[in-house]
């Protein structure tokens, strides 16, 4: 007979379960060390999907059957962020304080919505929104929400915009026609994806071309100028997802002042430059916007989720959702620290804000602002490698931790040549797309990361360049035989 449930369930609950967990954890982090083991699976999709095709557990298994799998069937064919060759997405190897709080956040499971769910965590959310408005250089007024990330605080912070310009949209809709919405070419689709869910529509959105991967903000004088209705918002970007380039901050800032326009800023990558005493010059007018994006889950190396949205006017969410919830909302009896609900999209949300604040506790501002230009330094060491290495041609140079560059053949050559390499185990580059070329992107999100581990991509990427080229040179041969 299966064992009693609840009984399963006290047993489960112990130091030794707990431990068994946390050790796989511990092991990882360790194995990942000594750069020995693969990065990535070479397995296919359908590969993986077979391993875990088996019918619907009716009973539970043992712990230590499951925690078998974990480790024989999980972890090898999972992306290992923590292998100091991972220089892939902008995913963090997250700090091992904030991976730890995590097993509390999910037993403590206290929900942000209201004050009474989480008597303490919402509390410390005000705290550590505070903490983040007075290094944005906001006044005692500002305020804001943890969000999932950049996607859901730049959604809000739109909604926000929206209610300002029409405060009867949240009722009515949005009559044609429809404001404007302007943001950079190089923004983030966390913005377009905003304008259609706010019913803007893509077609009132107007992309401003950049110079050197940057708004040209002569460029955002003429669209503001040739505008024939009224503009909803601004949108400039602190670190842009593609190439890590920053917006003239202070410029689209006065432009967006002297015009009355709401401006958001999407640092969502780049704002946690706030920390760094080397970097936090990039971020020179942040203070002008009324709305800003940081993700804690990027260069603040939390691990999945932590985004924040900071507004300089905390009233403003107040009118982003408009919402009433007798059997939640209860009616707040403090200015000063309101029930988060009313201010975030979402209903249900979990705290974490404690991971954010015991990584705060743990390695202070200034620690995490080292981590910050660690990162940075590393990439700049990348970017060295490529420029010596004949085979490669840099894209851009690096204003923080992401380099892109290209191998100076075709554009397939460059993304079969990433496939290859990915695939190899011995390290794991992402691409994109810029003007109009496929490029190779690197970002350096892990502290363990050296000059050393970004050179021996580079020479590993330029291997399997060779590899590549002389793979196809044979398919040519064998092409031009069969005709
Ligand atoms: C500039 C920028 N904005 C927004 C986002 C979206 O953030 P998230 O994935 O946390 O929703 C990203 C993510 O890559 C980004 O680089």
């Amino acid at each position: 007979m299966a064992p009693d449930i609840l009984a399963t369930l006290d047993d489960d609950a112990s130091a030794a379960v707990a431990q068994a967990f946390t050790t796989l954890a511990v092991d990882y982090l360790a194995a990942t060390r000594d750069r020995s083991g693969r990065v990535s699976t070479a397995h296919t999709r359908a590969e993986l999907a077979a391993r875990f095709t088996e019918p619907l557990p009716r009973h539970g298994h043992t712990i230590d059957e499951i925690v078998a799998r974990l480790r024989d069937e999980v972890l090898p064919d999972s992306n290992h962020l923590y292998h100091p060759r991972y220089i892939g997405h902008q995913v963090s190897a997250p700090l091992p304080a904030a991976i730890w709080t995590e097993a509390l956040t999910a037993a403590l499971n206290n929900s942000m919505a209201v004050w009474e769910m989480s008597p303490v965590a919402t509390v410390l959310e005000h705290q550590v929104i505070r903490w983040l408005t007075d290094l944005a250089g906001y006044g005692p007024a500002a305020g804001g929400t943890l969000t999932t990330g950049g996607t859901e605080a730049t959604f809000t912070a739109l909604l926000a915009a929206r209610a300002a310009l029409l405060p009867d949209s949240w009722t009515n809709g949005i009559a044609e026609p429809a404001p404007l919405l302007v943001c950079g070419e190089h923004s983030h689709y966390a913005v377009t994806r905003a304008a259609g869910a706010l019913g803007l529509g893509l077609r009132n959105v107007r992309l401003v071309p950049s110079v050197a991967h940057r708004m040209d903000p002569s460029a955002l004088f003429a669209a503001l100028d040739a505008a024939d209705r009224p503009v909803m918002a601004v949108v400039a970007t602190a670190g842009s997802t593609a190439t890590g380039s920053f917006d003239d901050l202070q410029t689209i800032g006065e432009i967006c002042t002297a015009r009355g326009i709401w401006l958001h800023i999407d640092g969502a990558h780049g704002a946690s430059a706030l920390l760094s005493s080397r970097h936090r010059h990039r971020l020179r007018g942040i203070e002008l916007a009324d709305s800003i994006a940081l993700d804690p889950h990027k260069m603040m190396l939390l691990p999945l989720q932590a985004g924040t949205l900071l507004v300089r006017n905390a009233r403003v969410l107040d009118g982003a959702f408009a919402q009433q919830a007798p059997y939640l909302f209860h009616g707040t009896d403090s200015d000063q620290l309101p029930d988060l609900g009313v201010r975030s999209f979402l209903c249900s949300r979990r705290a974490d804000v404690l991971k954010l604040w015991v990584a705060l506790q743990r390695y202070g501002a200034d620690g995490l602002g080292e981590l910050f230009d660690h990162l940075c330094d590393t990439a700049r060491a990348m970017y060295d490698a490529v420029c010596v290495h004949p085979a490669f041609e840099p894209v851009h140079e690096p204003e923080c931790n992401i380099v892109c560059f290209r191998h100076v053949g075709s554009d397939e050559l460059n993304r079969d040549l990433r496939e290859r390499y990915n695939r190899s185990g011995a390290g794991w580059i992402t691409t994109t797309m810029l003007g109009g070329r496929r490029v190779l992107r690197a970002t350096i999100m892990n502290p363990r990361t050296t000059g050393e581990d970004v050179r021996a991509v580079v020479e590993g990427v330029g291997e399997t360049a060779k590899g590549e080229e002389e793979q196809r040179a044979k398919g040519d041969k064998k092409n031009k035989g069969r005709k």
